[in-house]
């Protein structure tokens, strides 16, 4: 631009918030409509559109076509969408401001039926419409087709549910993934940059490679995993974050026992970007989709039955007769409506899946009295962060219109550490909530530990049993009701709902009648595929499942033919035997598989995968590098010796051996039946084939 020609300035915030609002509305409206509906000049109307579209808020195209008075179209760009969300939280904070002082001065500031203050509260905090990051379904549509030409980004299920909770306002304030300020100080303090109180680190995590195809500045679209456009990142930071540092601080410890901690190391990318999203469309699902709302829905619902005060009850299990009894106990207590708010984005590895639990809480949303209690499900992907995530909880239930919320004892636990140890107090969740709730806006109800009297067929709280050395008191744990189930005890009535038990009995068979994988690892000729052959046979011979094989060589043949023996090559072939081994236990089959799987990292990889459906029995064939170089059957250690063979597992490749495997082998001066015997042994003594 000449130094001669004047710059456009942009609109005060207010005239800029209802221009860009309008574009987004009506983005096809001629400029003499726009300007009507502006109230302004067409002249002004004209240096405005200018000044946006240099700002880059706006980018107009030309329309051609036979309307002279429409030859423009104009699209708000990511960055615009993102100054409108801005100006639409300010617009929004100074009309109830202006609210709560006519209230005050209607009322008077002694007004004995509602105090203005607790009530534009309620309207702010919990019934007002919360803010989205999604444009207009034209705006939307517009730049879909505009960010087909950007990089893109294919989101992993995790950063899907982010970004769900992200663009619903479910995450509220946040406005996209956060910036390198705003991540230190989540890490460090649980604040943003700005000092609003903010636990976990939602982050976009990228690979190396395509961290260095985008620079900061730049935007990006984010797609679904089937390549579905659901947002557009505008990318303000791109750093290495030092992980080690934010395990300590927001897990509590760099102990990979800890599954987020383990996600972090093991799955997440080493580069992180962040930036604001401009919402284009929510991600997609198809199952229970009347149960699923986001919290402007939650909101309205509540705004139309006149639910003043709900209380939060956040789960990842299923529900039996002492959970209905302790939420209906708290909803009394909090003289409050109750909202069942299960997690079914992710939970902890190994829980019961989401299918399965959503119909047992129908099964229990039976047992509430009519019009007292919903239930609506969140597409949360839970870290197991204990007091940090109930923080964390807390804030997400006050977007989705919440008043209040139970915190029990270990709150969002992850378990034992490597030591063996709690990674958390278990009342540590409780306390952190507790010192945060009024800036949280939610009120916390604390969990009670709700037993069994038999003498009064009834639940009380364990801690208010007076009698209790004249009562019996009952209780079945997490841990026994697996067992039960498991090896298909009974579960008594007192316990749980019939319905309940059925379903869970139908997913969850006893063991024996479950899927699993065998999977042997070993160097080359240590005996793996033959022992492996020996259990197949065996195990056919007991029948009532499908076994399948899944061998060193034949795999290589028909899945990984064009694979060779780099690491990175051994583990896309490992990764892609796990997968196959996780479908077939997911079905309720037997995978035995015998590849080398000589690194620890992809082995433990493999073992997630499958111990989300059934058991993973690691079986190490410890058969010594001597032994096998002796036995050189395919001839294969001769040509390693001789360096014909690049990569020989053992000879110029390494082998970790398992520190942990099920059971460890040595074929040695021992017969294959009697190896294959220890196997069928170790598979009986864990439940899986009939004694
Ligand atoms: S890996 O590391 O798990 O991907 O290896 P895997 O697929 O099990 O290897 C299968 C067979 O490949 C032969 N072979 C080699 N093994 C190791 N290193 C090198 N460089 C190599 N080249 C060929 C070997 O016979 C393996 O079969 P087994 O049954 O283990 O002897």
């Amino acid at each position: 631009m000449s130094a001669t020609t004047p710059q456009p300035h942009l609109p005060e915030d207010d005239q800029l918030f209802r221009l860009l609002r309008q574009l987004d509305t009506a983005p096809d409206a001629s400029q003499r409509a726009t300007a009507q509906a502006l109230g302004i000049s067409l002249g002004r109307l004209n240096a405005q559109l200018r000044a946006v579209a240099e700002a880059g808020l706006v980018r107009i195209t030309d329309r051609p076509g036979p309307d002279k008075r429409q030859r423009y179209a104009y699209a708000l760009t990511s960055r615009g969408a993102a100054e409108k969300a801005r100006l639409t939280d300010r617009f929004l904070a100074r009309k109830l401001a202006e609210y709560d002082a006519l209230h005050a001065e209607l009322t008077g500031s002694g007004s004995g039926f509602l105090s203005s203050k607790p009530r534009i509260q309620v309207m702010q905090n919990h019934h007002a419409p919360i803010q989205e990051l999604y444009v207009s379904p034209d705006s939307a549509q517009k730049l879909k087709r505009e960010a087909a030409d950007l990089p893109s980004w294919d989101l992993t299920p995790r950063q899907i549910c982010d970004l769900e909770l992200l663009m619903n306002g479910g995450f509220n304030p946040l406005k996209g993934f956060l910036g390198k300020d705003d991540y230190e100080g989540v890490v460090e303090n649980m604040r943003l940059a700005d000092g609003t109180l903010w636990p976990m680190p939602i982050t976009l995590d990228i690979s190396d490679d395509f961290a260095a195809t985008v620079e900061e500045g730049q935007d990006i679209a984010l797609r679904d995993q089937e390549g579905v456009i659901l947002a557009i990142l505008s990318i303000s930071d791109k750093w290495i974050p030092n992980k080690a540092r934010e395990a300590e601080k927001v897990y509590g410890a760099d102990d990979i026992a800890h599954p987020a901690v383990n996600y972090l190391h093991n799955t997440a990318g080493s580069v992180y970007l962040g930036g604001a999203i401009t919402g284009i469309q929510p991600p997609i699902h198809y199952d229970f989709r009347a149960r699923r709302d986001t919290p402007n829905e939650l909101r309205a619902y509540f705004r139309k039955l006149g639910w003043r005060k709900v209380v939060a009850f956040q789960t990842r299990n299923p529900l039996h007769r002492a959970h209905q009894e302790l939420t209906f106990r708290a909803a009394k207590e909090a003289q409050a409506n109750l909202l069942i708010h299960p997690v079914v984005g992710l939970t902890k590895p190994g829980d019961v899946d989401h299918f399965t639990r959503v119909r047992c809480y129908e099964a229990v949303l039976d047992q509430y009295p009519a019009a007292t209690t919903t239930m609506s499900l969140l597409n949360l992907a839970m870290r197991m962060a204990g007091p940090r995530e109930a923080v964390w909880h807390g804030i997400i239930r006050k977007n989705h219109g919440c008043t209040h919320m139970i915190v029990g004892r270990d709150h969002a636990g992850p378990g034992k550490n490597s030591a063996g140890e709690d990674f958390y107090g278990p009342y540590d969740a409780q306390d952190l909530f507790r010192q945060h709730q009024e800036e949280i806006g939610i009120e916390m109800v604390d969990f009670k530990h709700m037993v069994y009297v038999q003498e009064r067929a009834q639940y009380e709280p364990a801690d208010e049993i007076e009698d209790r050395d004249n009562v019996t008191i009952l209780n079945i744990s997490g841990t026994e009701l697996r067992r039960r189930l498991r090896e298909g005890l009974e579960i008594p009535e007192w316990f749980s709902f019939p319905d309940v038990v059925k379903e869970l009995r139908r997913t969850s068979p006893p063991r024996s009648k479950q899927g699993f994988t065998v999977f042997f690892t070993g160097l080359s000729g240590s005996g793996k595929s033959t022992i492996a052959n020996a259990i197949m046979v065996k195990l056919m011979e007991m029948g009532g499942r499908p076994v399948t094989l899944l061998d060193g060589d034949v795999v290589r043949k028909h899945l990984s033919s064009e694979l060779g023996f780099s690491k990175e090559h051994r583990d896309i072939n490992i990764r892609r035997i796990g997968y196959v081994a996780s479908e077939i236990t997911k079905n309720g089959g037997i995978a035995i598989c015998a590849p080398i799987a000589p690194y620890t990292a992809t082995r433990r990889a493999v073992r997630e995968m499958i111990e989300a459906y059934g058991a993973f029995v690691e079986v190490h064939v410890a058969t010594s590098l001597e032994e096998c170089e002796r036995r050189d059957r395919k001839g294969l250690y001769q040509l390693a010796r001789e360096g014909k063979i690049k990569e020989f597992t053992g000879i110029s490749d390494p082998y970790e051996a398992p520190e942990a495997a099920e059971l460890v082998v040595d074929t040695e001066g021992m017969d294959v039946d009697y190896c294959a015997q220890q196997v069928l042994l170790k598979l009986e003594s864990m439940g899986l084939v009939a004694g």
